[in-house]
């Protein structure tokens, strides 16, 4: 009921709705109307109310209440339902035992804080509280395994895209799932999977985004390595435009990749947003080190480099690290 209230200020954001407007709309009583309106101001919506006029929504706060993300989500399936937390361990974590329960291929879940942040190889993702985007999104698609390693491919493509279009400002996949800005990582994509010999149950794509983290919010040792959007580009970036972008855009890529088989759009986004290819690239195969130089991306998303000796190979995400750019994690 409080999303019905509050779907009904932002259509109305122009003028007054009265109380008893709001009640026969929603079929809920005035006072059940008053109720969820103190609980809106207390979430920090700013509401002008006048007596004999009713309430006027003047300002939303950044949080990603995911009530006012379902109203405001374009996108068909991916965010048609939100699970928003102020504090939790981990959004991946919390995906996985909700998929574990059946919940639905393009469920989000999305925090405002993370105790126990997760990153790429058991490393620790900072996630202070209200400054960036920690999110999780339940897939199920009906592919075989294989295919499935492709998805943090669609996933960088629709991030990149959307941090670009929303901030103006160049962004940089590092090769598999970072993306880079000012030479320095504001984003991290943690891909599970629960799968079977021969399919997928489900599949857990985890987005960490530094939006607004402030430089001091990082560890020393992170600080060198990672930096957030407002660092680059002097502006608060709100939350919720950057979410809505990023799903909108995950869900065209997604259904081009699942329905139509079609990977090709987001292997050419992560080409051009490559700050892997041509550069050389120290490769760990099986304990072993070697250098090569990055020279494509494969149709399917494998890096394609060429060894000392001139010979042409493929190599799986995890395998490598770009030298110039310091590695993450
Ligand atoms: C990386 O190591 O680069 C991946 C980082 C992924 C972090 C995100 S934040 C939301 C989701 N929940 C987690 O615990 N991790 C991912």
């Amino acid at each position: 009921m409080k999303k019905h209230v509050l779907e009904a200020l932002k259509n109305n954001k122009d003028r007054f709705i009265s109380g008893e407007e709001l009640s026969s709309r929603i079929g809920v009583s005035r006072t059940a109307v008053w109720k969820h309106i103190k609980h809106l101001k207390e979430e920090g919506y700013e509401i002008e109310s006048f007596s004999r006029k009713g309430y006027c929504l003047l300002k939303e706060p950044d949080t990603l209440n995911g009530h006012a993300l379902e109203i405001d989500i374009d996108s068909k399936c991916i965010g048609h339902k939100v699970y928003h937390f102020d504090t939790i361990d981990s959004t991946n974590r919390m995906a996985k035992k909700l998929a574990s329960e059946g919940a639905k291929e393009g469920t989000v879940i999305i925090a405002e804080e993370q105790t126990g942040g997760r990153g790429r190889r058991g490393k620790q993702w900072i996630s202070p509280k209200g400054s960036g985007i920690w999110m999780s999104i339940i897939l199920r698609p009906d592919i075989e395994l294989a295919e499935a390693m492709k998805i943090t491919q669609v996933v960088a493509a629709a991030v990149a895209t959307a941090i670009e279009k929303v901030t103006k400002f160049q962004v940089g996949i590092k090769w598999p799932n970072d993306i880079i800005m000012d030479k320095k990582k504001v984003c991290g994509i943690l891909t599970e999977m629960s799968a079977e010999v021969d399919c997928v149950n489900f599949i857990i794509v985890g987005i960490g985004i530094n939006v607004n983290t402030e430089d001091k919010d990082f560890p020393e040792d992170i600080e060198k390595i990672a930096t957030s959007i407002k660092s680059c580009t002097s502006e608060k970036v709100f939350r919720k435009d950057l979410v809505k972008e990023i799903l909108n855009e995950f869900e065209e890529l997604y259904v081009d990749f699942i329905e139509n088989k079609n990977i090709k759009k987001s292997i050419e986004i992560c080409k051009k947003y490559s700050v892997t290819l041509g550069k050389e690239v120290r490769i760990i195969k099986r304990g072993e080190e070697m250098f090569a130089k990055a020279i494509d991306l494969s149709e399917d998303g494998q890096l394609i480099i060429e060894n000392k000796s001139g010979k042409i190979e493929t190599v799986l995400s995890g395998e490598v690290s770009v030298r110039g750019l310091v590695d993450y994690v």
